[in-house]
């Protein structure tokens, strides 16, 4: 009986698999995870436990994963061009909760996307910052319902001086405002924090802004969205080496205290996967997809959205592309994945726009 149950669960397993090589996934959030990635996901290490650092781990038997940790954080820096990277979080949600629980105290204004301007929950009372303050304010936006509005924001971070900005977005079509708001944050001594949870890959493979250049003291991020991987997270900065040591020895009650490691050396083999992108395909594939969707949104609009910026080369941009490039997704091409914006946005924007 209970082999016959297990049977069927491996039976379901196998058909979720089969009828996922035969879809186009539509989700923001998901991807196609790279063949090498996946192969890894079933190593001893699904089931190990690293606590603490390479080479001052509370658990023995790590040596290897102290390699690959010491080799993927290396590679993450280079990668995204900042002095820190952890990678300890198991996804972004976490990566958020770890920094709020670090650089957030009660009380504390936190400045942040409101969730009908695209914001994510993590960063409400609902959410992970909600455990940390109940003073969060949304920015203002422009017209569109969907911009920060620069001018209104620097008036309001001058007033209410947060301690924290948290910039980026789910529904992520556009860059944000990172150099102009950081500009005001160090008047008020404002930590700006980016969520690029949906951008990582792009700003990896340097088709996105890079929010670290840019003035970001903070970047967090998920690596199963545009960053084709399993589920993790990862914190990135390039902040002196003290305030780091808050989120590198401080935050790890908040990160995977007993850390399920299946899946960072699947990051480093992920990191090798984007080193291999063709950039120009990849450059085209941007390009192409944010076009339609620039067309796509002025029709569906009507309201100037779509080429008001110019820039649509977001991962909204990439899956509409790549939607066009399954061929080179079935020659070979690991990590793609298709989708086209999510309705829910359309909805409320075309009742906010077209009314
Ligand atoms: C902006 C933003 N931040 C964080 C997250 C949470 O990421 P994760 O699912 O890796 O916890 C999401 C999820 O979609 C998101 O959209």
């Amino acid at each position: 009986m209970y082999a016959s149950k297990i049977s069927d669960v491996e039976g379901l397993i196998r058909q979720q698999d089969e009828w996922r090589n035969r879809c186009i996934n539509l989700i923001a959030s998901e991807n196609v995870m790279s063949r090498r990635a996946r192969a890894c996901a079933g190593s001893d290490f699904a089931h190990r436990y690293a606590e603490g650092h390479p080479g001052e781990r509370y658990y023995r038997g790590t040596t290897y994963i102290d390699m690959i940790e010491n080799q993927l954080t290396a590679n993450l820096r280079v990668l995204f061009e900042c002095d820190h990277c952890e990678v300890r979080p198991i996804s972004g949600t976490n990566a958020n909760e770890a920094v709020f629980s670090r650089f957030v105290k009660p009380g504390d204004v936190v400045m942040v996307n409101s969730t009908p301007g695209g914001g994510h929950i993590s960063h409400h009372r609902m959410g992970s910052l909600g455990k940390f303050t109940r003073n969060i304010i949304d920015f203002p936006l422009t017209r569109d319902g969907y911009h920060i509005d620069v001018e209104k924001a620097a008036y309001l971070i001058e007033k209410a001086r947060p301690k924290l900005i948290v910039v980026g977005k789910s529904l992520f079509l556009f860059p944000e405002p990172v150099q102009e708001l950081a500009e005001v944050c160090r008047h008020t001594h404002t930590l700006l924090m980016y969520d690029g949870a949906h951008v990582l890959g792009l700003i990896a493979g340097k088709q996105f802004q890079n929010p670290i250049k840019e003035g970001a003291f903070l970047v967090t991020g998920s690596t199963h969205k545009t960053f084709y991987g399993s589920q993790r997270g990862l914190i990135l900065s390039s902040m002196d080496e003290e305030p780091w040591r808050k989120i590198d020895r401080g935050a790890e009650y908040h990160l995977a205290v007993g850390v399920e490691l299946a899946y960072v050396d699947d990051l480093a083999v992920r990191k090798l996967r984007l080193d291999l992108l063709d950039p120009p395909l990849g450059e085209a594939l941007l390009l192409a997809g944010g076009v339609i969707l620039g067309v796509f949104l002025e029709i569906a609009m009507g309201s100037g959205l779509g080429n008001r910026r110019g820039d649509l080369r977001t991962h909204h941009g990439l899956e509409v592309g790549q939607f066009l490039a399954k061929p080179f997704r079935s020659a070979g091409g690991e990590g793609y994945f298709v989708h086209v914006c999510a309705s829910r946005f359309f909805k409320r924007f075309r009742r906010r726009c077209c009314r």
